[in-house]
């Protein structure tokens, strides 16, 4: 299946995940990609790495419509791996992009997800921006897809495990699952997503693997050759709500909640062409942390 988008602009492109998405449909070949960076013009090795790869680096005001509109001229997809680390609020750093698609007659938009299945409702406010610019999305008339990946295999400390340390927090049943992906299976997926006729308007979900909490614990011990340290914890939220000693952090309440959320509802790795690597191709790597 081919595609007819020819442009692809992505912006968040020095990040963690921005990185290997840009990497990935740069390795594709099939586009002309451009990468957006926020103002003012700063040195950094992955905008260096990409330009060295072929990418157009393009600085904007995001706060300037203008400006995004000129940089977006002739866009027809947009990738936005955007997170802002000071407020996490993906509504509000994400808000002029879209307008500004809108205007320059963008036609497909992913915006920054990538994480787990989430109810609108009953989510943590550190995903409701997300939704919130769902809403906004879907009202625009741009084509969309959200991907979602579980965690990502880089950042599995976040789930409670820490390496360095060789102890493992559960927050919740150590028997219940998670999915989690690699970060450059995402970037490859959402290249593929731009063929796949199911992904216009539509939800993706995919995983490198499916695991329960225990054994990716297994997985740890037998890479590093040690017994791990294990802290049983599935207090968290209930203690962060009820701000109960020891008061969790914040940080420590989003954790609870990833791993509370695990899974994917279902998965639709079938449609793509490759089979992702599973994480314990990643744990086999952290072995001389
Ligand atoms: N599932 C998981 O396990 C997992 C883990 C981590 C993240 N995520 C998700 O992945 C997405 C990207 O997160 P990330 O960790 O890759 O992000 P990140 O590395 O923190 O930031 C991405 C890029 O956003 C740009 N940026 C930062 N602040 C900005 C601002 N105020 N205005 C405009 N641009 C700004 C920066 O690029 P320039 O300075 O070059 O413009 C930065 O490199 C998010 O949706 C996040 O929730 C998921």
């Amino acid at each position: 299946m081919t595609t007819t988008f020819k442009t692809v602009v992505i912006a968040g492109a020095t990040g963690n995940l921005g990185y290997p998405i840009a990497e990935a449909f740069l390795n594709d070949g099939s586009y002309k990609i451009k990468i957006l960076r926020q103002k003012p013009e700063s040195k950094n090795e992955n905008a260096e790495l990409l330009a060295s790869k072929g990418a157009e680096v393009v600085y904007v005001d995001y706060n300037q419509k203008d400006d995004l509109v000129k940089a977006l001229k002739g866009t027809d997809v947009i990738v936005s791996a955007l997170s802002s680390k000071t407020t996490g609020d993906f509504y509000g750093i994400q808000l002029p992009l879209l307008e500004a698609a809108k205007e320059s007659g963008v036609k497909r938009f992913i915006p920054s997800e990538f994480g787990g299945e989430f109810t609108p409702g009953k989510a943590h406010p550190f995903v409701d921006s997300k939704f919130k610019f769902r809403e906004e999305l879907e009202k625009s008339g741009m084509e969309y897809t959200y991907i979602f990946t579980g965690v990502f295999h880089e950042f599995i400390e976040v789930i409670g495990f820490d390496a360095k340390n060789k102890t493992a927090t559960f927050y919740v049943d150590s028997s219940s699952k998670v999915h989690t992906t690699s970060l450059a299976d995402i970037g490859k997926y959402t290249v593929e997503s731009l063929k796949l006729p199911e992904a216009r308007n539509a939800t993706i979900r995919v995983a490198g693997s499916t695991d329960s909490f225990k054994e990716i614990l297994q997985k740890f011990e037998e890479v590093t050759g040690s017994k791990w340290k294990v802290i049983e914890d599935r207090e968290v939220r209930h203690r962060f709500r009820n701000k109960i000693e020891p008061i969790p952090s914040a940080m420590d309440d989003v954790k609870a909640f990833i791993c509370e959320n695990g899974t994917l509802s279902k998965l639709d790795n079938d449609k793509f062409s490759f089979t992702p690597s599973p994480l314990a191709e990643y744990i086999n790597t952290v072995k001389n942390v």
